[in-house]
């Protein structure tokens, strides 16, 4: 039987990960890196390359399975900033700062979506969850500047939205905030 654990039960959909899938996850990695310290990072970019952050049940499992103490392992994910031990929110929204996007306003688009979500500098993502707001390279569509894109974080959806403003920011936002929900709920609904 799957035994699951719940990452962050404060937020509206906890993350729920498989302890047998994480052993597994990181026993690939841990392989093809043959579990050696000096290859720590590298087995880290992996590990948040598959979970889109660094569990802490994965930490653990890197810790058991390559001998290197979980102190070692908490110091260098914490150290240094590529990695996160917070789960992204349930969608991502990517502000373009290429030049075209960053001429075209972006850089105000990407503090109206702060204000929108209500981040402050300390946070990207939301507190109930919901998003996340990162930074982006151009993303090809420079003919659609000011761009935004947003992705699920299980990776399933994408989507892109050009010549956007603050009136349209509050709207995508709301969107996507009811979508979200109602695939919680959706969700939450299948697994009883
Ligand atoms: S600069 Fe934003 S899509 Fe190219």
């Amino acid at each position: 039987m799957a035994t699951f654990t719940s990452l962050q039960p404060r937020r509206s959909e906890a993350i729920l990960l498989d302890l047998g899938d994480v052993a597994s996850a990181v026993r690939n990695i841990v392989e093809r890196y043959q579990g050696k310290r000096q290859y720590l990072m590298r087995m880290l970019q992996e590990i948040q390359k598959h979970y889109g952050y660094l569990p802490r049940e994965a930490l653990e499992e890197l810790s058991r399975q390559t001998g290197i103490p979980l102190v070692d392992v908490l110091n260098v994910a914490t150290f240094y900033h590529q990695f996160t031990l917070e789960p992204p929110g349930y969608y991502i929204i990517w502000v373009c700062m290429g030049t075209a996007c960053h001429l075209k306003g972006n850089a105000d688009n990407y503090d109206i979506l702060k204000n929108i979500l209500g981040l402050n500098n300390h946070s990207k993502t939301t507190k109930d969850g919901l998003f996340s707001l990162e930074k982006a390279r151009c993303f090809g569509a420079c003919s659609l500047a000011p761009v935004i894109m947003i992705t699920s974080r299980d990776g399933s959806e994408r989507y892109l939205h050009g010549h956007v403003n603050s009136l349209e920011l509050r709207k995508i936002v709301a969107k996507y905030r009811s979508t979200a929900l109602k695939k919680i709920k959706e969700k939450k609904g299948g697994r009883k």
